[in-house]
């Protein structure tokens, strides 16, 4: 009886995080499709839709609820929406700005949709995020602010981004953790630092494979 009971809450529960998933992906894979398509447009939507999962299975560690997990879902879907206006050839996009900036270029976008908080996601999820000082010492073509994770949705849409690349026909391959710090340690000791701290705060290593 009790086993029975629990298979139907079960059941229940997986249909309403289905739906709720499901309302989730539609709406966010339309405002995608109104701003890339064809190849860009594939390439986004698996490469967000990764990143989305990894960035939910970090949630489930954190026990966070359902508003913030819905919230990260979106956000994770929409975060690289400003490459449609980058010069990136290899995947398809022939805007006229340098890669560098699809953060802002995505904030200003979701800002004019009416998505304030998830435009933060995009300014702020280039590596583990860029200081003031990051942007005026390389002299990169951005607004000069802070550009960092802030609240926890954002630090972990940035985490799960990192493991991630959008080359074509590598979508789904998740780096290691070694990997990532690999990757990181050009941009300074400090980036690693961040992400190694994400770890604890996450409990995460390679074993969540
Ligand atoms: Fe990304």
């Amino acid at each position: 009886m009790l086993v029975a009971f629990q298979k139907q809450f079960h059941s229940i529960l997986d249909s309403k995080i289905k739906i709720i998933t499901g309302v989730c992906c539609m709406w966010t894979t339309d405002l995608l499709a109104r701003y890339l398509e064809d190849e860009p447009l594939k390439i986004v939507l698996e490469h967000s839709r990764y990143v989305a999962d990894l960035a939910l299975e970090v949630a489930d560690r954190l026990a966070l609820k359902d508003d913030e997990r819905l919230f990260i879902e979106e956000a994770a879907l929409l975060h690289d929406i400003g490459v449609c206006q980058v010069h990136a050839p290899g995947l398809g996009l022939q805007g006229s700005h340098p890669y560098i900036m699809h953060g802002v270029l995505g904030r200003d976008i979701l800002e004019r949709e009416g998505y304030p908080l998830h435009a933060l996601v995009c300014e702020r999820h280039t590596g583990v995020g860029l200081t003031c000082e990051d942007i005026i010492r390389q002299g990169l073509p951005l607004p000069h602010r802070e550009m960092c994770p802030v609240s926890l949705p954002e630090q972990v849409i940035c985490f799960a981004d990192l493991f991630y690349s959008k080359k074509p026909g590598r979508l789904g391959e998740r780096k290691s953790v070694a990997q990532v710090r690999k990757n990181l340690l050009p941009f300074g000791k400090e980036k690693v630092a961040v992400f190694d701290e994400w770890l604890t705060k996450f409990a995460w290593n390679d074993l969540h494979h």
